[in-house]
């Protein structure tokens, strides 16, 4: 009961935008961009005046500290395990985006108890009170613990470049994950488009697989170039946004979190999904 009317607060001061939004970035198979996005989509937030976190859920093998520059002296395994306090494990770095590195190396490769799943929705929920968008970078592989998280989240990022081994994966993904919560909400990104790609080609048959087969409507949230200022960035060890801010990739994604940040807008002036059907469910009962 208590646990009940606590979940209850947490939804009401999300309602009131008080509370962060959490968004996983996932994609079928790996390598598609999921990293490099999701470091300089938290930039492009964060550019806005945003508060965000970026957590690298790539427990073990984890590469966004590498994206950002930042040698972290503790992971989020050390949190977990119950070594360090979530202060501790939080770290910054040179623009000033937090994160919570997923550690490396074989040594870190992590097996989830009960207790750690617990101290995750503890960090969860305390994150969810100082920060506008938490974002989790998924990683590889979709172990039971992630996909747990993602059926968790508010929203999915679900990357896909316009190969059509990606786009099958994406699908599959985005359909394992809806028949778990039919009611997410999904956006889509197309990554690492030539000029000889339709740019929404890929993700307007993402879009119309998930309508046809699943009755369940997705939002493109746009397609990002092919762009040798990406491997330069990682290179330099920067994200792209900030290193070639000129960059047809870096505009890009500009577009993309403006977008986002719109919808995002429009939505907090409406009611949260979970609002409406809570008075669905008053409503209901005084008929
Ligand atoms: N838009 C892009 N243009 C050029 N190269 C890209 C682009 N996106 C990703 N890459 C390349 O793909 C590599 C893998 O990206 P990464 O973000 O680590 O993928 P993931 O996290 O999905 O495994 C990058 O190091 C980069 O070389
Ligand atoms: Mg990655």
């Amino acid at each position: 009961m208590r646990d009940q009317a606590e979940a209850l607060r947490m939804k009401m001061l999300q309602a009131q935008g008080n509370l962060a939004k959490s968004i996983a970035i996932v994609s079928g198979k790996g390598g598609v961009g999921k990293s490099n996005f999701t470091t300089n989509f938290a930039h492009s937030l964060r550019l806005k005046g945003k508060k965000v976190i970026v957590v690298d859920m790539d427990i073990g093998m984890g590469n966004i500290h590498i994206l950002l520059g930042v040698a972290p002296k503790y992971s989020l395994k050390d949190y977990l395990t119950g070594q360090q306090t979530l202060e501790n494990i939080i770290n910054t770095d040179e623009l000033g985006l937090t994160f919570i590195s997923g550690g490396s190396g074989l040594d870190s490769v992590l097996d989830w108890s009960e207790s750690m799943f617990e101290r995750l929705l503890a960090a969860f929920e305390q994150l969810q009170k100082e920060y506008d968008f938490i974002l989790f970078d998924m990683g590889a592989g979709a172990t039971q613990r992630s996909i747990e998280l993602i059926i968790a989240v508010d929203e999915v990022i679900v990357i896909s470049t316009t190969e059509p081994t990606s786009i099958t994966d994406a699908y599959s993904m985005m359909k394992f994950i809806c028949l778990k919560d039919p009611e997410k909400k999904f956006n889509i990104v197309s990554n690492r488009v030539t000029k000889h790609d339709d740019g929404n080609d890929a993700v307007t048959r993402l879009q119309y697989a998930m309508r046809k087969f699943l009755d369940k409507e997705t939002s493109i949230l746009g397609f990002l170039p092919e762009d040798a200022a990406v491997h330069k960035a990682v290179v330099a060890q920067k994200p792209f946004l900030l290193l070639f801010p000129n960059a047809p990739i870096s505009k890009r994604m500009t577009a993309i979190a403006d977008e986002f940040v719109i919808v995002d807008r429009n939505k907090e002036k409406d009611e949260t999904g979970f609002l409406k059907k809570l008075k669905g469910i008053f409503l209901k009962g005084r008929e």
